[in-house]
């Protein structure tokens, strides 16, 4: 099994170096860093890093795109947490260990926090780009730009309106007699969405070819549904202590999720065939995906 904290804390040191320095004590700046910096698990970038490493082994290449992108998805599923707390949505108190962002800094500034992050994340991946123009290769500047606009396009399809958000408009709004499948629906585009487009945009940033692009998409999308469906049972189950944030904040908001409707056991063995279908595709992956194999058994267990 793969070192997470490693992996994570490798994560951590590119956030803390790209995020604006704090000016005073409750300035954005000090808000952003708090919402960023806190103790999540950096599971998006970490698969992002690792989508871009199965097809591209260039150190250089990995600094000057996959990183900075690898912390903009963080930017912005940070921001999406945030958000998420607001007493509009979830009204969470606790995120990470710690007070919600509305909660330390006050409503205004949990909406202006999360719209700065979003903002930021795009920022910082054009940033990136405007990097590689400088590039004197002309070949290899044309190469990684097409692929930098390429991911762009892929993360911000994949978090707008017809993707993540639109999960979150769905999670707001669920009627009670849901059908099972549509709430599987609203878990593919709240959460797979983010995983998909990490995925994918680290695939894309490597040079992975249409076809191994939509293979590991594919992955995505089972991995985020079996991860969500992994999120809503630790909701009842996990302590406060385990998971940092509030627990029974489902039940609380009257969340139609698949475990409210099916039950734990139906639950429980749609992730299991969820994670099985993910490494079924991760399985036909160029490269050492060890990675992977892991992160399905990790997502799988408690
Ligand atoms: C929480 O995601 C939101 C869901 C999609 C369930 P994580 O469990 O990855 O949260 P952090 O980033 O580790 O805090
Ligand atoms: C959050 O889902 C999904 C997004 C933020 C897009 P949840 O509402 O289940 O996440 P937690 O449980 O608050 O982390
Ligand atoms: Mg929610
Ligand atoms: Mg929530
Ligand atoms: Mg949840």
């Amino acid at each position: 099994m793969f070192d997470l904290n490693e992996k994570t804390g490798f994560v951590n040191t590119i956030l803390e170096s790209l995020l604006p320095v704090s000016k005073r004590q409750g300035s954005i700046e000090d808000a952003m860093r708090y919402s960023v910096l806190n103790g999540g698990k950096r599971l998006r970038p970490i698969m992002l890093i690792e989508a871009f490493r199965l097809f591209c082994a260039d150190t250089e290449t990995e600094k000057m795109i996959a990183l900075p992108f690898a912390a903009a998805i963080e930017f912005i599923h940070s921001y999406s947490l945030v958000h998420d707390d607001l007493p509009a949505m979830d009204d969470d108190t606790y995120r990470r260990g710690q007070l919600t962002t509305h909660k330390k800094f006050g409503h205004a500034m949990g909406v202006l926090t999360g719209d700065a992050l979003l903002n930021y994340a795009f920022e910082t991946m054009s940033g990136a780009a405007v990097k590689v123009s400088g590039i004197r290769n002309v070949e290899i500047k044309a190469v990684l730009l097409d692929r930098c606009v390429r991911a762009i396009s892929e993360i911000s399809s994949q978090t707008g309106y017809l993707g993540m958000i639109y999960g979150q408009v769905r999670d707001c709004s669920e009627e009670t007699d849901a059908a099972p499948d549509e709430v599987i629906k609203t878990d593919e585009l709240k959460t797979s969405c983010l995983f998909e487009a990490a995925l994918v945009a680290g695939a894309i940033l490597g040079g992975a070819d249409p076809e191994q692009i939509d293979r590991i998409k594919k992955a995505g999308y089972h991995i985020g549904i079996a991860f969500q469906l992994r999120d809503d049972i630790l909701d009842e189950t996990a302590t406060f202590e385990e998971l940092g944030k509030d627990i029974g904040s489902d039940e609380k908001n009257g969340k139609k999720t698949f475990l409210a409707l099916m039950g734990r056991e139906k639950t429980v063995s749609r992730l299991h065939t969820e994670m099985d279908k993910a490494r079924e595709t991760i399985n036909d992956l160029p490269g050492e995906h060890g990675f992977f194999e892991d992160l399905c058994t990790m997502i799988s267990s408690n």
